[in-house]
């Protein structure tokens, strides 16, 4: 690719703008009593997320729901996410596909494949997907996996540029670029399919930096690959800069290009930012825990999201009101927010053109005809800048509009993460008469450590 630097194109401000004052509306939910409020059961099976919230160490970007890993805590957790799950069960929700991230969710390997078991048990599962770090790439957890049905492991990289790996304080707990590799290759052909997440856009990564990872992933030649635009929220924005420094979001079109054009011919896409290699067999995986094909998810765990039936739920962000409520026997739901039928068409439109189509039998079934003059502004304002193309069966994205989708979609993180940040506020409140066998709360936020997806 060509030295000279390509520049943003023209929408990407005010897109952001625009999106930006719609996601803030959107993502204003309201606290809920569980006791009167729990979402429903779908008619038919959905898709189960679930959050195991542990790290060992904590990166400085991230503003997921992470707390420092410790055993007993970790142990507590999962024994409260089976009686979680059980609860699901108990009110008539089917599940078909299960998505576990993190944190890190095989910091406990051998709970994480009871919960797995108990899940196989209750319902005819289909797919199973893993979230984990290098480090934990070992013949011991591959095989406790397996044994789980897991078919899809995803490993966080994020650079394999050593300084950048010190920088983002990857270096020490998960090892060097080159560690990394030979783990990776070790991983390669064990599960249907790996994943691995890289994230682009630091501010002392350089387009040689980028590259260099890039053709490592191709010499590796694992089954997928996810770019992830450096995001942030407000809770992670000083330790961002003091330890990554102070990215510049104009580099982003151009780095986004580099990793497009250097994957070309080797992979293609599978979503604006994931990537799954060009094969002659095609595996069913689910994508990433963000593209589903139901339209319905449940998450369980402390910090997880749902979508039911037009309406966004939140579970407590506090480890020990997640636990007390269980034991009372409720849901841990604390937060709701139903979305206007105006915000239901967006949010399908975002989330199904992130995953590159969105079929007009899909529209038609579930909107009828009202989704074609209700989303017309939306709709002329994407053609008008060429991001999206009618087609005979579906509305298809562009290669430039590959760049608008993913753009949206880290807008949309990142007013999740400012919802996250709120969350956090109330942990304290929340925890006040806690289970002594949690021990204090460890927070993210207001200088402590924290966690959250
Ligand atoms: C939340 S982590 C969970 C799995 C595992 N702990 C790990 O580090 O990969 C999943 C992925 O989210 C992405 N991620 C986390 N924070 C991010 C941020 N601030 N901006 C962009 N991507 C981020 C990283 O690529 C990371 O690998
Ligand atoms: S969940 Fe976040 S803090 Fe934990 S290892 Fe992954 S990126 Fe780092």
């Amino acid at each position: 690719m060509t030295e000279m630097a390509l520049a943003a194109p023209w929408f990407e401000a005010p897109l952001t703008g625009l999106l930006r004052r719609e996601l803030a509306s959107a993502m204003r939910f309201d606290a809920v009593s569980p006791a009167e409020l729990a979402p429903a059961a779908p008619a038919s099976p959905c898709q189960l997320y679930v959050h195991v919230p542990f790290c060992e160490s904590l990166c400085p970007f991230c503003s997921f729901h992470r707390v420092q890993y410790r055993q007993e805590k970790a142990q507590a957790y999962f024994e409260a996410l089976r009686r979680e799950i059980l609860l699901y069960h108990d009110r008539g929700f089917q599940f078909s596909d299960v998505y576990v991230g993190g944190g890190t969710p095989t910091v406990a390997p051998a709970e994480l494949a009871a919960t797995l078991r108990l899940i196989r048990s209750l319902w005819p599962v289909r797919t199973v997907s893993v979230e984990t770090n290098p480090n934990h790439l070992t013949e011991e957890i591959f095989d406790a996996l397996l044994a789980a049905g897991v078919g899809r492991l995803s490993v966080g990289v994020q650079s394999f540029d050593d300084e950048l790996l010190k920088e983002m304080g990857r270096y020490a707990p998960y090892g060097s670029g080159e560690a990394i590799v030979a783990r990776l290759a070790a991983a390669r052909g064990r599960f249907p399919t790996l994943n691995v997440d890289m994230m682009f856009n630091f501010a002392r990564q350089s387009p040689r930096s980028l590259e260099r990872d890039v053709a490592t992933l191709r010499a590796l030649a694992v089954e997928q690959v996810s770019f992830y635009p450096l995001m942030s929220a407000a809770s992670t924005r000083r330790r961002m800069q003091k330890s990554l420094g102070q990215a510049d979001p104009s580099r982003r079109f151009d780095y986004y290009q580099r990793i497009l054009q250097a994957l070309g011919g080797a992979y293609e896409p599978a979503s604006a930012w994931c990537f799954s290699r060009r094969s002659p067999v095609q595996t069913r995986s689910p994508i990433d825990e963000y593209i589903t094909h139901q339209d319905d998810y449940v998450g369980v765990g402390s910090g997880a999201f749902s979508y039911v039936d037009g309406r966004m739920y939140c579970t407590t962000f506090s480890l020990n009101r997640y636990r007390r409520m269980i034991d009372d026997g409720q849901l841990p739901v604390t937060q709701s927010k139903a979305f206007t039928l105006g915000q239901r068409m967006r949010y399908d439109l975002l989330v199904r053109l992130f995953g590159l189509s969105l079929p007009y039998s899909y529209v038609e079934a579930k909107y009828g005809g009202r989704f074609w003059w209700l989303m017309a502004p939306e709709l002329a304002a994407m053609r008008l800048i060429g991001a999206i193309r009618a087609e005979r069966d579906a509305i298809r994205l562009t290669p430039r509009g590959m760049y608008c989708w993913a753009l949206m979609m880290a807008e949309f993180f990142t007013a999740v993460n400012e919802f996250r940040d709120q969350m956090r506020l109330h942990i304290r409140d929340e925890s006040a008469g806690g289970y002594s066998a949690w021990g204090a709360e460890e927070s993210g936020c207001a200088g402590s450590r924290q966690v959250a997806r």
